[in-house]
C-alpha cells in the first residue's frame, strides 16, 4: 500500500460543515438562508434560449458581460469587479490573495464559520473578535485586529442577522492598517449597505452573493466590488474559468430584472416583521434582523429544544452550539405557510 500525506495544515484542520441539504422534498427547509421564491422570470427563458452547443467552449473567462452589468448597476467600472463561483470563491480569492502564514486574518465572532476554514487553508493565523453581548462590534475592532492584513466585517452579520452602524464600519475602515472586506451576502434585506463607499476607500472590498436575494443558491455566483489596484491583484489568484457559461447568462437575466427583485424581497421582510411580531407574542427575544433570516431566542432560552422539536415536525432550522448562540435557532424567511408551520410548533410549545 502507498503511503500519502496531507499538508501538516490540512492534517490539523477541520472542513467546513454546510448546513444540512436533506434529499426528502416534504419537509419545510429553512435552515440554509435560500429564498424561497422562484428566480426572477428572465432567468427561465435565459435557460430555455441557451444553445447548448455553446458548452463546446470554454466560458468567457472574467465574467465579462456580467461585470459590465454588475458595474452598471452599483455605478462604477468593470475593472473594479471581479466575479466568482459564489461569494464563497471570492472569499476564498481575497483570503489567499491577502494571508498567510506571516499575514493574518481577523473576523468577528460569531460570524460566518468559512472564513476561519479558508485562513487555515493558507496556513494563515486568525485572529477572532468577540462581539458584545448584543452582538455588535465592540469599539476597539480596529484595534483587535491589528496584527492581521485582512479584516472582515460581516454586514448584515450572519447568523445574527444584525448590521453594525455604518458610521462604526467606516470608521473601522478609516483606522484599520489593511484591506477591510464587507461582506454583504445579505445586504439586499438592509436598510442600507457600504457599496457607495468603494468610491471613497482604497483598502475595502464589498462582497455580494446572488444565492439568496436573487434565488440563484443553486448556480453559485457572487461578485466583488472594490478599486481598481484590489480587483487586479485578486484577478491573479482566482481560477481562469470560475464562471461557466450557462451562470454568466443566468446572471444577466437575473440582475436585469431589479423590479422583481424587489417584489420578493418586499414579501420577504413582511414575512420576517409577522414573524418577528408573532414569536414576541409567545415570550421569544431575537437579534433585530436586517436579514432574510431571524436568530430567535425561545421562552426556555433552549434553542437546541426548539430545534429537535421542529425537526420532529419535519421543519429544519439551523442550530449553533455554544453557550450564547446556542439559546438561538436561525430560522431563514420561507413562504407565510412555512412560517405558519414554525409558529403553530411555537404556540404548541410556549403557548
Ligand atoms: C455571510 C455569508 N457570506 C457568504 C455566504 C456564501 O454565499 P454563496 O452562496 O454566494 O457562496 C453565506 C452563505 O450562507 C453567508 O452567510
Amino acid at each position: 500500500m502507498k503511503t500519502f500525506r496531507f499538508r501538516p495544515a490540512v492534517e490539523a484542520m477541520d472542513g467546513y460543515v454546510p448546513g444540512e441539504q436533506p434529499k426528502i422534498s416534504n419537509l419545510i427547509k429553512i435552515n440554509t438562508n435560500e429564498n424561497p421564491y422562484p428566480p426572477a422570470p428572465g432567468v427561465y427563458e435565459a435557460i430555455r434560449d441557451f444553445a447548448a452547443e455553446k458548452l463546446r467552449l470554454y466560458p468567457q473567462p472574467t465574467a465579462d458581460m456580467v461585470r459590465e452589468t454588475i458595474a452598471s448597476l452599483h455605478r462604477v467600472t468593470p475593472d473594479m469587479v471581479i466575479a466568482g463561483n459564489g461569494s464563497d470563491d471570492i472569499l476564498n480569492i481575497a483570503i489567499r490573495s491577502f494571508c498567510g502564514p506571516e499575514l493574518p486574518l481577523a473576523c468577528f465572532d460569531p460570524s460566518y464559520s468559512l472564513y476561519p476554514v479558508l485562513a487555515r487553508m493558507q496556513e494563515a493565523p486568525v485572529v477572532r473578535i468577540p462581539l458584545t453581548a448584543g452582538f455588535e462590534m465592540p469599539s476597539d475592532a480596529a484595534e483587535q485586529a491589528a496584527s492581521a492584513n485582512l479584516l472582515i466585517v460581516t454586514r448584515p452579520n450572519a447568523p445574527t442577522g444584525n448590521a453594525f452602524p455604518l458610521a462604526a464600519v467606516r470608521r473601522v475602515i478609516e483606522t484599520f492598517g489593511g484591506v477591510v472586506l464587507v461582506d454583504e451576502a445579505y445586504a439586499d434585506f438592509a436598510d442600507d449597505n457600504c457599496m457607495g463607499l468603494v468610491h471613497e476607500y482604497d483598502n475595502l472590498i464589498v462582497s455580494r452573493t446572488m444565492s439568496k436575494s436573487y434565488s440563484l443558491a443553486g448556480i453559485r455566483f457572487g461578485y466583488a466590488v472594490a478599486g481598481r489596484g484590489l480587483i487586479s491583484g485578486m484577478m491573479k489568484i482566482k481560477d481562469s474559468y470560475n464562471v461557466d457559461m450557462l451562470t454568466q447568462y443566468i446572471v444577466r437575466a437575473a440582475l436585469s430584472d431589479q423590479a422583481y427583485l424587489n417584489k420578493t424581497r418586499s414579501a420577504i421582510l413582511a414575512t420576517r416583521a409577522r414573524l418577528e411580531r408573532e414569536l414576541t407574542k409567545l415570550g421569544f427575544s431575537y437579534v433585530p434582523s436586517q436579514t432574510n433570516f431571524l436568530f430567535a431566542v425561545p421562552p426556555d432560552n433552549d434553542g437546541r429544544r426548539f430545534f429537535d422539536v421542529l425537526r420532529e415536525n419535519a421543519v429544519i432550522v439551523r442550530y449553533f452550539p455554544g453557550e450564547v448562540t446556542g439559546r438561538h435557532v436561525r430560522i431563514s424567511i420561507g413562504t407565510d405557510a412555512e412560517i405558519d408551520k414554525v409558529l403553530e410548533i411555537a404556540a404548541q410549545l410556549y403557548g
